[in-house]
């Protein structure tokens, strides 16, 4: 038995250097990856990287203001959260957008199905029921039913 160690020891730290380099995404959002950004952005626009912002909805991702401070009021790096339209600069912007969104699973993600498993599905579904209570069938609302029909679309 005490022969299995050296072997064992090594994998972990390889495991915590992977989780070092790819960051805090790679230790607390699994299944986060860029298919998924890819569905999550598909089903909120069908990824209209051109949408600006309609009804306070902004960008591919379809980001609300509420969402952005709750994802914890991402910015473009060298941007101040306290500007005006710096939120909406950063929604608008497919690569700022992703880390809203990440910012919002981070905080969110979860089971929300109960399946079992924490996947791409759990976080449309934080996206589309807010992350407050994100376990409501989504097939409940019209909305809904459209962003389900549109992730069979996107998760060929
Ligand atoms: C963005 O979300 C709002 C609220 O759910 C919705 O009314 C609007 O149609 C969405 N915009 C796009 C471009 O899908
Ligand atoms: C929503 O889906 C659930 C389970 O998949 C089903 O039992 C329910 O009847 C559906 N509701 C509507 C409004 O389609």
């Amino acid at each position: 038995m005490l022969s299995k160690w050296p072997l064992v020891l090594p994998v972990c730290y390889l495991s915590a250097i992977i989780l070092w380099i790819t960051g805090s995404t790679g230790i607390y959002i699994t299944n986060l990856n860029e298919a998924c950004y890819n569905c999550l952005c598909y089903v909120s626009t069908k990824c209209d990287l051109s949408h600006d912002c309609t009804g306070g909805y902004c960008g591919p991702f379809n980001i609300s203001r509420v969402y952005w401070v709750d994802a914890g009021m991402v910015v473009f790096p060298a941007d101040d959260p306290e500007r005006n339209h710096a939120w909406k600069d950063c929604a608008r912007d497919y690569n700022c957008a992703k880390s809203i969104i990440e910012g919002y699973l981070i905080k969110f993600g979860r089971d929300c199905n109960g399946d079992g498993i924490t996947n791409c599905f759990d976080y449309m579904m934080v996206n589309g029921n807010g992350g407050y209570g994100c376990t409501g069938n989504l097939n409940r609302s019209a909305n809904g039913r459209r962003w389900l029909q549109r992730y069979t679309e996107c998760r060929l």
